[in-house]
């Protein structure tokens, strides 16, 4: 499944289409300067792969950070890796297919690689109105994806329930499913669900936004190897052949969590962060979240 590529290994989705294993989250990264610098820095470092989503609110900054980074390493468009997702609120078939543009125009792009369903709504529309509406939605991503404007699609935040319901109504199966997912929040049958279906999992939080950095069995093992804790948490989720999107606006910070390559994590080390205690997680439930 993994493809060596000099230092930036990459998965292969179902459609064939290939997506680099570290991605630069931006979730909650302000608009503006900020998360210019913060994605240009990324790609100077290193980074292929840029995570952002309309509910960021910072897809013009991205678009902007995008531009900047390639001036600044020469590389082209199609050199990069973008995802992007549609909110809740524009759920349903004609208002997908607006949101998609308003996030394309935003973002300053002729195309995204990735367009994702950022969550499955369950409790705010019922059981019934659920469905009915994530198969809406889905309808519009088939169509989208039909057309080229994006190079793949998936899902966000769906369980297995959620997953299954989608499976039924659709002729396109997702490609992606991004959780949220840490050493201490391994979220175990929704990975192992997505994974037996060719699913690429990614982790969104993959440090538990910052919550598990402190963890004195991940810190151990942080000495152990001679590696920061994130770059722990990272690895553990990678050779799990899950996708790692960390989100930082520091570039020392943005440096390192990119460097995962050098090192392995052993079985028994694996297994000891597999089994470690809760660390808790954001709070948010695809289940029962109200957005
Ligand atoms: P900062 O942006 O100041 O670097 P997650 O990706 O799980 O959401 O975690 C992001 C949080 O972790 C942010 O608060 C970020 O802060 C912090 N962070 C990111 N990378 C590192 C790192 N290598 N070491 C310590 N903290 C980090």
């Amino acid at each position: 499944m993994i493809q060596k590529e000099g230092k930036m290994e990459k998965f292969k989705l179902l459609n064939d289409v290939e997506m680099p294993v570290v991605g630069f989250g931006t979730w909650q990264i302000e608009d503006g300067e900020v998360v210019i610098n913060a994605v240009s820095d990324a790609i100077e470092l290193g980074y292929t792969h840029i995570d952002t989503a309309a509910i960021y609110k910072n897809e013009l900054g991205v678009g902007k950070g995008i531009k900047k980074g390639l001036e600044k390493t020469g590389l082209k468009r199609e050199d990069l890796f973008i995802t992007t997702k549609v909110w809740n609120d524009d759920q349903g078939y004609e208002s997908t297919l607006k949101a998609f543009e308003t996030s394309l125009k935003k973002l300053d792009l002729d195309y995204v690689d990735l367009y994702l369903i950022h969550w499955p709504l369950t409790k705010e529309f019922g059981e019934e109105q659920w469905k009915e509406k994530v198969s809406e939605t889905w309808r519009a991503m088939e169509e989208i994806y039909l057309s080229g404007k994006t190079k793949a699609i998936g899902v966000c935040n769906f369980l297995v329930e959620h997953l299954e319901e989608l499976f039924e109504n659709c002729k396109i199966k997702p490609m992606v499913n991004q959780i949220e997912l840490h050493p201490g929040h391994n979220q175990e049958e929704t990975v192992k669900f997505s994974q037996k279906h060719n699913i690429i999992v990614q982790a969104w939080s993959p440090l538990g936004s910052g919550r598990v950095l402190e963890n004195k069995l991940l810190n151990e093992i942080s000495e152990k190897y001679n590696k920061s804790t994130a770059q722990i948490c990272l690895k553990w989720l990678l050779q799990q052949n899950i996708v790692v999107l960390p989100k930082s606006i520091n570039k020392n910070r943005i440096e390192s969590n990119i460097q995962l390559f050098d090192f392995e994590i052993k079985k028994e080390d694996m297994e000891k962060i597999t089994n470690m205690e809760p660390t808790g997680f954001s709070g948010c439930c695809p289940s029962t979240s109200k957005f």
